[in-house]
């Protein structure tokens, strides 16, 4: 693999574990401002230090991050659609490989609707995408999105993520699913999960440890962090999971006990 592409993705995936802990505020792009993320600015400003990578658009990117930042930037390039478009599987990329190299991205990212209407248009995208990265160093992630009619099982997530890596992706990502470590095995590239809708910390956390587990090299994790009330201590557990190898206790008692939180409020968060 090119040098370029090797030292961006060490960026993005350290090299002391080969994990990474990304931080996606990328949902306006189709969803609009979604809920706490209305002001993407309030919302990314306290996790920054907290993330190895940021995933966003350069909108966002632009108007939202100082430039001054040293956070590495995973560049959402594909989008076109939105939740009140025809198929939001219709993407193309949004965004040239010259604007990526301008705003010093370490990665470019990019869905692919496998088994839906317009899968062939995104495979297209993807594999557009990886020719162009690679001519300037960049590595792409290819986020396996799933339509309403799939099964997130892990039939169905390894044929995404085995062509994604066909295609040439150099990171993966999908979703956590029962007898995920086949979807890992198939897979010749990094895996990285996404957290999906909002759960309770609890259960966001075990679902981060069984990922880890399971083979899993990160997470790509949005609402179930900045939609929590507690964001910060929910990204500093996620943080230790997935680096430090703690388990869902260690990481509730190592951050929400350091919160001035009640009592109550902390067994609820334990025992649920
Ligand atoms: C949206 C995305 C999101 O970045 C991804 O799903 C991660 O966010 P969340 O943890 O909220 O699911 O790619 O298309």
């Amino acid at each position: 693999m090119d040098w370029g592409i090797r030292n961006r993705l060490s960026r993005i995936m350290k090299p002391q574990d080969g994990k990474g802990v990304m931080l996606a505020v990328d949902h306006g792009y189709f969803l609009g401002p979604t809920e706490r993320l209305e002001d993407p600015k309030k919302t990314i400003k306290p996790l920054l230090k907290h993330a190895d990578s940021l995933m966003l658009t350069r909108g966002v990117l632009r108007t939202c991050v100082d430039s001054e930042s040293d956070i590495p930037i995973v560049l959402r390039v594909s989008g076109g659609t939105s939740i009140l478009g025809e198929d939001l599987s219709n993407e193309t990329i949004t965004t040239s490989i010259e604007e990526a190299i301008r705003v010093n991205a370490s990665c470019l990212a990019l869905s692919i609707f496998v088994g839906s209407k317009y899968e062939h248009q995104t495979l297209k995208n993807l594999s557009k995408l990886v020719d162009e990265g690679e001519k300037y160093g960049i590595p792409v992630l290819a986020v396996t999105a799933v339509g309403k009619e799939m099964a997130r099982d892990a039939r169905y997530l390894a044929l995404s993520c085995r062509v994604a890596a066909e295609l040439g992706a150099h990171l993966v990502k999908t979703y956590y699913c029962e007898n995920f470590e086949k979807v890992v095995e198939g897979c010749p590239v990094p895996v990285i999960i996404a957290g999906g809708k909002k759960l309770t910390e609890k259960e966001a956390l075990n679902l981060t440890f069984n990922a880890i587990r399971d083979g899993a090299s990160g997470v790509d994790m949005g609402r179930n962090i900045w939609q929590s009330d507690h964001p910060i201590e929910m990204i500093q557990a996620v943080r230790s999971i997935v680096h430090d190898r703690q388990t869902v206790e260690e990481s509730i008692n190592s951050f929400f006990m350091n919160k001035n939180m009640r009592s109550n409020e902390l067994e609820t968060l334990k025992t649920r």
